[in-house]
């Protein structure tokens, strides 16, 4: 049993590590943006609201994002953990998953930040294609599929998200900036983050988070 919150910047690479740990330490990855990606496909009254949040990079409203979250979290196959990645990401919605764990009985063993400078986010969100039914993350540089339009573990079509287009994901920065980073304090002054360097090869980046929530799960 062990649960985590994956933090970092658009583009630091939260889906692609958050699907091998989940893998790796059998826990579920609960993605907002993956499920509110889904919702918008589908066009859910969910999805049609927060689609125009989401194609302008501005966050979706609380209340409907932790709606979606308690449900999700009250669901059987995250009895044996989760990790989270892209929530929480302003301090209301922090506290409000403190809350959550409160009334279940849970904590939070580990947060993780993957570090990123700008212009690497930059580089990797505009040659980022995904999955439309797996949400699996490639690059067409860094992390190429065999087949350019094809995902390589579903078979499935590769597509450009909207909001990676250049003037959306400035925008979203600008709100990691302003809403997220005090969320890293949020978790910091309670002894539980932990910054890894998220520059270097997938494989190298999951080894040092595995390492960090060691050393983090040592101290509690
Ligand atoms: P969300 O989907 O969470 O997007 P994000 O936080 O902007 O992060 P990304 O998914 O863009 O990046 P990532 O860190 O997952 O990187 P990835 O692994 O794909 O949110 C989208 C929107 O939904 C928000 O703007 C908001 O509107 C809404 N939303 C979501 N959650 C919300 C919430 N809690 N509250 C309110 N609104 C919410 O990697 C990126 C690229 O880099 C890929 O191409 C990958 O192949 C490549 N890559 C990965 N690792 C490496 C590496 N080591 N070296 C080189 N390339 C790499
Ligand atoms: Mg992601």
């Amino acid at each position: 049993m062990m649960n985590l919150i994956l933090m970092g910047p658009p583009g630091a690479g939260k889906g692609t590590q958050s699907k091998l740990l989940s893998e790796r330490f059998l826990i579920s990855q609960v993605s907002t943006g993956d499920i509110l990606r889904a919702n918008v496909k589908d066009k859910t009254p969910l999805g049609q609201e927060a689609r125009e949040y989401m194609n302008r990079g501005a966050l979706v409203p609380d209340k409907l994002v932790l709606e979606m979250v308690v449900e999700r979290l009250s669901r059987g196959n995250c009895s044996n953990g989760f990790i989270l990645d892209g929530f929480p990401r302003n301090v209301p919605q922090a506290e409000a998953l403190d809350g959550m764990l409160k009334e279940g009985k849970k904590g939070i063993d580990a947060v993780i930040g993957i570090e990123v400078e700008k212009r690497e986010l930059i580089r990797r969100l505009s040659g980022r294609r995904v999955c439309r039914t797996c949400a699996a993350a490639y690059h067409v540089m860094f992390n190429p599929p065999v087949n350019i339009d094809t995902c390589d573990k579903c078979g499935k079509e590769l597509y450009q998200r909207d909001d990676d287009k250049e003037e959306t994901v400035d925008a979203r920065l600008k709100v990691y900036d302003s809403e997220t980073v005090p969320v890293v304090e949020y978790y910091r002054s309670r002894g539980l983050y932990m910054a890894v360097n998220g520059i270097g090869s997938v494989d190298q980046i999951t080894e040092a988070i595995v390492k960090a929530i060691g050393k983090g799960r040592g101290h509690t």
